[in-house]
């Protein structure tokens, strides 16, 4: 949130959201903090809201709190994917990029896949901070197509 915060600088603003409240608060007047979950439709409404609008860029580095069972941490990370692409399109304006971190898992290709029909390219790009062997990655899909609804 510090980082995007000075990307935007002073006339842009920054809304973030977590299930998590963050603490200490963070002081940037360009920055909005929600707590809440992000795949409960009252929370997307409330971010419009704090955004005044769609966003041009939408930063998931949201993760499962993992249990170390295999399968469960697979379908809880497929589930934020599938909260992210319909974020991406209740969010995004036309011509927006998307940064999203995530762990592989069987959906991640198909997810891939998706975005690669609504934005203009998609592509993976590494982090210094990703640590040797570790099951996440992030992608850059830019240039998003529009809103569709996904219904
Ligand atoms: C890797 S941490 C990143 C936290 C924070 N952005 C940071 O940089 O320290 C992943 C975060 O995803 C959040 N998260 C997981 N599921 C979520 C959901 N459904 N809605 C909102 N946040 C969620 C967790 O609460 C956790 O804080």
């Amino acid at each position: 949130m510090e980082e995007a915060s000075r990307a935007v600088g002073a006339r842009g603003r920054v809304v973030g959201v977590d299930l998590a409240e963050i603490d200490p608060p963070l002081e940037q007047k360009n920055v909005v903090s929600l707590v809440g979950d992000m795949t409960d439709s009252a929370v997307v409404e409330r971010l419009l809201e704090a955004l005044g609008g769609r966003c041009n860029v939408l930063l998931s580095d949201a993760a499962p709190k993992l249990t170390g069972v295999r399968e469960r941490d697979d379908a809880a990370e497929e589930y934020l994917l599938l909260a992210v692409e319909s974020l991406s399109e209740e969010l995004l304006e036309t011509g927006g990029d998307l940064l999203i971190k995530l762990l592989e898992c069987p959906e991640a290709q198909a997810f891939q896949q998706r975005l690669r029909a609504r934005f203009s390219t998609v592509k993976t790009v590494k982090s210094a901070a990703t640590r040797k062997g570790s099951r996440e990655r992030y992608l850059l899909a830019r240039d998003f197509s529009g809103p569709e609804s996904l219904e």
